[in-house]
């Protein structure tokens, strides 16, 4: 297998696969932009990983590379997964270039419009699920646990696998040290794990000298996990039905609770809640302060940031890096609705004039 070295596969030794088998579209090597504007505001060093830049516009291209050269490693035919969008869409993608069926069940009205899109015309058979992720999740456990599907959903251990490394990356792209904290949205709680495994791998390979504090942040309406962590528990207790705008994170039984507790406690890390406003503030001040444009959900990031500064439970002067973790595109209905629409006019100089000088 040949890889260009900017793609996550420079890491290749580090991943459990048959490398004759990979299917990658080269993803990873993703932007790793230095915020000065936001961080001298928020008065700290801010980084953003920015995983909006892979192939289907989010990070789940990392962790599908890998489940995908699974299955071919397998020989299965068919794969599948439930999915708030992302995964459907990188899992759709894959599926295709590895000659798969693929079966991907959502949560009917809950699914941004680009992701569905990218499902869709990737040739899935999409199936919309009366009822949230979490009872998506369930019934497609079911039919993998039938034999019918190959699950690649994050329950999968070789997602976290192709995950692990952002925290890879992030090492690299600082030149080979740890940042003080990484920060990022938490859903299912895969990724969380995942970056916190790939940490830990290149610290045990002696790479780096510390470990980041690992923080996770969730939606107010679906925050199991900060919950847990606000009382100080080892296991979440699920939302029975979780609400936010950030469909993405709209989850409230994550498969991957303890590994993600254990991240965040093992690290000393943070666990916090942001409202479905302070996300699209966020999510406007990162496109319009640092020109990074990302989807509702990937905002919580940023979001999460900028309140545990206020509360002062982020030191000033810390090195931090924030995932954000979709591209805004992904959403483009909610990017819309938070905007004034433009005016129509004629293509007519003194009309233009009288628009742009406001008189
Ligand atoms: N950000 C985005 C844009 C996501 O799509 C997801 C998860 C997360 C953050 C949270 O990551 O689940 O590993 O804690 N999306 C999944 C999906 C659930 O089906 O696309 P996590």
């Amino acid at each position: 297998f040949e890889c260009r070295k900017s793609t996550m596969w420079k890491y290749k030794e580090f991943m459990p696969v048959d490398e004759s088998k990979i299917v990658s579209l080269e993803e990873g090597g993703t932007p790793f932009c230095k915020c000065q504007k936001l961080g001298d505001e928020l008065g700290v060093e801010l980084y953003v990983k920015v995983e909006g830049s892979n192939p289907t516009g989010s990070f789940k291209d990392r962790g599908m590379s890998v489940g995908i050269t699974k299955a071919m490693e397998l020989g299965v035919d068919t794969v599948g997964c439930a999915s708030t969008g992302n995964t459907s869409a990188s899992l759709a993608a894959y599926a295709t270039r590895a000659g798969k069926r693929c079966i991907v069940l959502l949560p009917s009205g809950k699914v941004a419009l680009g992701k569905l899109a990218q499902a869709m015309f990737h040739g899935a058979e999409v199936i919309s699920i009366k009822g949230n992720f979490d009872e998506a999740l369930e019934a497609i456990t079911a039919l993998a646990l039938q034999g019918k599907l190959y699950l690649l959903n994050s329950i999968n251990p070789f997602r976290l696998e192709g995950q692990k490394s952002i925290g890879f990356e992030i090492v690299d792209d600082l030149g080979w040290k740890s940042p003080d904290r990484i920060i990022l949205p938490v859903g299912n709680a895969g990724n969380i794990s995942a970056i916190w495994k790939g940490v830990k791998e290149f610290y045990e390979a002696g790479f780096i000298n510390d470990l980041p504090m690992m923080t996770g942040i969730q939606a107010e309406g679906a925050a199991p996990i900060a919950n847990a962590v606000r009382a100080g528990k080892n296991e979440i207790v699920p939302v029975e039905n979780p609400e936010t705008i950030a469909t993405a994170i709209r989850i409230g039984a994550p498969v991957s609770s303890v590994k993600a507790l254990r991240a965040i406690y093992d690290s000393d890390g943070l666990a916090e809640t942001v409202t479905d406003d302070e996300i699209l503030s966020a999510q406007k001040l990162l496109a319009r302060t640092e020109g990074i444009g990302v989807e509702p959900a990937s905002a919580a990031s940023i979001a999460g940031l900028k309140k545990l500064v206020e509360t002062g439970s982020i030191d000033k002067g810390e090195q931090i890096v924030c995932v954000v973790t979709g591209h805004l595109l992904k959403d483009p209905n909610t990017a819309i609705d938070a905007c004034v629409k433009p005016v129509e006019v004629d293509a007519d100089i003194n009309a233009l004039l009288s628009i742009i000088t406001g008189k």
